[in-house]
């Protein structure tokens, strides 16, 4: 097992390519008369991707009425209707845009009272759905993938984490001042991610060329959560050429 990495010409053109693999997958699916199972990330990265699949549904007719979704992390303390939140971010840059059947899109609960139970809820969601087909994936400067924060086990699963320094000043951006970037989350594990049958990891930028270096070049281990992807059975990695490690 090894990470397949393709590097693409540009941004665009990798997000295109992994929106066909994600349409295919969805008409497969309807061939089946089954559900695709999709796990989504936020951030930068994937934002190309997603107006890419909305333009896939708008002029390709690609339907969504057979697609169930699940997003990796939510900000703990954050209602979904915060304009910060990730339920927000999801609702403006995909979910409102598709046709997707009401209650079909999970995203983790960031205010639940009881996080324990709504966290084993999430994991039986994704289980009773039928498991995850594909999983995209983008990754932080610290080597998170989802929110998993160095040190994350393999066997890690969908609980309350602690945010890096690293990755609060990284999503600073998104809120009004960087200290109302919540100090903790709520993420799949790693383990959650790895049963995922399918992972795709999009990194584009010269900021990313560093943990996709160590990612691919060091030996699976919890301080580089990301480097765990190495044992999953289908993982490609696509970048651009800044992200790119080649010489
Ligand atoms: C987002 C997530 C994170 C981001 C990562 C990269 O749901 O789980 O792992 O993918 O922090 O963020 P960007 O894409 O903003 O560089």
């Amino acid at each position: 097992m090894a990470i397949r990495v393709v590097v693409h010409a540009d941004k665009q053109a990798a997000s295109v390519a992994v929106a066909a693999t994600i349409r295919d997958l969805i008409r497969r699916r309807q061939a089946e008369g089954r559900t695709a199972v999709l796990g989504l990330a936020t951030g930068s990265t994937p934002l190309p991707l997603y107006a890419e699949l909305v333009r896939l549904h708008r002029t390709e007719g690609l339907s969504f009425r057979n697609v169930v979704t699940f997003n990796l992390d939510e900000y703990e303390g954050l209602t979904g209707d915060r304009p910060e939140s990730y339920r927000h971010f999801m609702e403006e840059h995909l979910f409102r845009h598709l046709d997707l059947r009401p209650g079909s899109t999970h995203v983790p609960d960031g205010v639940a009272a009881d996080q324990a139970r709504a966290c084993a809820a999430y994991e039986e969601a994704i289980r009773a759905a039928g498991g995850l087909d594909l999983q995209v994936l983008g990754i932080g400067r610290t080597g998170h993938i989802g929110f998993n924060e160095p040190p994350s086990s393999a066997a890690s699963r969908t609980r309350r984490v602690h945010l890096d320094d690293v990755t609060r000043r990284d999503n600073a951006m998104f809120f009004a001042r960087a200290e109302d970037v919540p100090h903790g989350a709520i993420t799949m594990g790693v383990g959650t991610i790895m049963e995922a049958r399918q992972v795709e990891l999009l990194a584009f930028g010269a900021a990313k060329a560093g943990i996709i270096r160590r990612t691919i070049g060091e030996s699976p281990h919890a301080d580089c959560p990301a480097t765990w992807l190495q044992l999953h059975p289908a993982c490609t990695f696509h970048l651009d050429p800044a992200a790119d490690t080649q010489p």
